[in-house]
């Protein structure tokens, strides 16, 4: 007589690629666990109704193009659940890569799954043939950071997001005794000049998800047409000095039912005399327009802007580390 015992499948535990026909259910909810608490309302919001839509059908969230984004990526499964998590995005640059929803259940943490997550991503993005992997940390994760800077991965700076509404802004007043400067429109041949600026103000890998354009400043007549079209405007203001070189640029977008974005570069030598005059322009500026809320980004450590902007009743909402990890090829 031969007696025969049903196999039972090994569970299986480690890393292995994201299945988007099976796990995007899992991973939503994954990171709904590990990010509630640190997304603000709108993004709490999304997450928890992407997790939810995606319990329906995992087929039918397949189709979703969030789903997309969650393509290339690792997860880490334990006897069937899903516990660990990383995404990688590729960028318009070649070689240049991003990770994003770096995610370990709060049960599993510190048994080197996250490490061993980043393993695979750099493994896969070597293959790949890429040259850098670049991401962005809550500034005060001092868990997620010693994990980067455990693999290599340096800290190129950190932005700070504020927040305000056209509403809420309060004028910035001249300093006494201060000469103003000269703001005038940015010429529609200077926009080489106005990127040149904004490079040399701002680390290239700060701006996120993608390196600046060069020709962000330019403004064609078919540019403007489609802005005009798209219920979009921009606006560049400029100082210059005796030698017609720009020495500070503030830049303001908007567009139909969103906030306000504006940006403000100022040669490093000429922050003391420019910084409060470009913003109290961007305040004047801002007051004229549709009242809609207000979004800057700007480098953490710029004190001075950080007085100005709370002055005209700006408030952080939070501040993420850049790092970027160089792999040899
Ligand atoms: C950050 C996170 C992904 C780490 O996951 P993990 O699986 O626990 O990390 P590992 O066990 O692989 O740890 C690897 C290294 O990271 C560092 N590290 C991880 N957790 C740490 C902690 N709580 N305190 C200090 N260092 C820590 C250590 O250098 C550790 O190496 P060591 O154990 O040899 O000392 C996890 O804590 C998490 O999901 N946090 C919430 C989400 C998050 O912040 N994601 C990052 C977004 S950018």
């Amino acid at each position: 007589m031969i007696i025969t015992s049903p196999t039972h499948e090994q569970p299986k535990s480690g890393p292995r690629p994201i299945n988007l026909n099976r796990d995007v259910p899992q991973v939503l909810k994954l990171l709904e666990v590990v990010f509630s608490g640190t997304l603000d309302v709108e993004g709490q919001r999304m997450l928890s109704n992407s997790a939810r839509a995606s319990e329906g059908s995992s087929f039918l969230w397949r189709l979703n193009p969030a789903a997309g984004k969650l393509a290339l990526g690792f997860v880490w499964e334990e006897h069937g659940r899903i516990v660990g998590n990383v995404t990688v995005l590729t960028t318009k640059v070649p070689g240049r890569y991003l990770v994003v929803n770096m995610a370990v259940h709060p049960e599993y943490r510190r048994q080197g799954i996250a490490r061993l997550l980043m393993a695979q991503v750099q493994k896969m993005v070597q293959q790949r043939h890429g040259r850098q992997i670049l991401l962005q940390v809550v500034k005060e994760n001092a868990p997620a950071i010693a994990l980067y800077k455990s693999l290599g991965f340096v800290t190129l700076g950190s932005m700070t997001a504020w927040h305000s509404s056209v509403a809420r802004l309060r004028p910035i007043e001249p300093t006494p005794d201060m000469p103003v400067p000269r703001i005038r429109e940015l010429r529609g041949h200077e926009w080489q000049k106005a990127f040149a600026l904004d490079r040399m103000c701002l680390h290239p890998d700060l701006n996120w998800p993608e390196v600046l354009p060069p020709d962000v400043y330019k403004t064609t007549l078919w540019g403007r047409f489609a802005n005009f079209v798209n219920g979009r405007r921009a606006e560049s203001w400029v100082t210059d000095d005796e030698n017609n070189q720009l020495t500070g640029l503030l830049h303001i977008a908007s567009e139909w039912a969103q906030a306000h974005t504006t940006l403000i570069r100022v040669q490093p030598a000429r922050q003391g005399q420019l910084t409060r005059p470009l913003v109290a322009k961007m305040v004047r500026r801002l007051q004229q327009m549709p009242r809609r809320n207000v979004r800057i980004e700007h480098p953490d450590h710029d004190e001075l802007m950080n007085d100005l902007l709370r002055t005209a009743n700006f408030t952080p909402r939070r501040t993420l580390t850049h790092m970027r990890l160089d792999l040899d090829i």
